[in-house]
């Protein structure tokens, strides 16, 4: 660690979200690990991991957390969203309902990331206020929205175009409305995953 040395270094945290078995967990263990698990298992709560990774030669570390899909941990999780620099917003585009869940999960984050109180993720950001520099929030170019996260719609499992539920234009046109950056990815076959974290760490950068 060279936290004291004086380096500048940033630390943002980033929150998944999204209905149950879109592939969140996935996507995180794509990126952060080049792994897919076929079977994995539904997440409980929230975990979390970091990701260093260089943008115009300064460490950037992500904490990218991974939060639980389905309704019975939806109280404890959107918990986790206070202090989030940025989210990834993902539906499954072979399943139609998670594509209409988007809109719900965009109430709850815009209202927990603001929210009062003592929040488990409160705690978190004044420790990582004392060790790094963290830059102002962004405003995003959306009008009728006070929140400041850096947002992006996913549209994952587009290795499954045979069952696709949900067409490109739509995902598109729903993120524009919403003042949301859009793409599709597979945590399958790695399609964007990348990218996809990278744009949201960029734009919070
Ligand atoms: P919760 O933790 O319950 O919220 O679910 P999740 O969103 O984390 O989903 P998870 O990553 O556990 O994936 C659910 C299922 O979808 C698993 O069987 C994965 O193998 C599968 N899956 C995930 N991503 C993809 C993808 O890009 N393409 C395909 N074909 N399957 C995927
Ligand atoms: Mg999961």
């Amino acid at each position: 660690m060279t936290d004291q040395e004086g380096g500048e270094e940033y630390l943002f945290k980033i929150v998944i979200i999204g209905d149950s078995a879109v592939g969140k967990s996935n996507l995180l263990s794509r990126y952060a690990r080049n792994e897919f698990n076929q079977n994995s298992k539904a997440t409980i709560g929230v975990e979390f991991q970091t990701q260093c990774l260089e943008i115009d030669g300064k460490e950037v570390k992500a904490q990218l957390w991974d939060t639980a899909g389905q309704e019975r941990f939806r109280a404890v999780t959107s918990a986790y969203y206070r202090g989030a620099f940025g989210a990834l917003l993902v539906y499954d585009i072979s399943r139609r309902s998670t594509f209409q869940s988007v809109s719900r999960w965009l109430g709850e984050l815009s209202r927990s990331v603001k929210g009062d109180g003592c929040f488990p993720g409160a705690e978190l950001i004044t420790n990582i206020a004392r060790f790094s520099i963290i830059k102002p929030f962004i405003a995003m170019h959306n009008s009728h929205s006070d929140t400041t996260v850096a947002r992006m719609l996913v549209g994952n499992k587009c290795d499954l175009e045979g069952i696709r539920e949900v067409s490109v234009e739509e995902g598109k046109s729903l993120a524009e409305a919403e003042g949301l950056f859009f793409i599709e990815t597979s945590a399958l076959d790695s399609t964007n995953v990348e990218t996809a974290f990278e744009i949201v760490i960029r734009e919070i950068y």
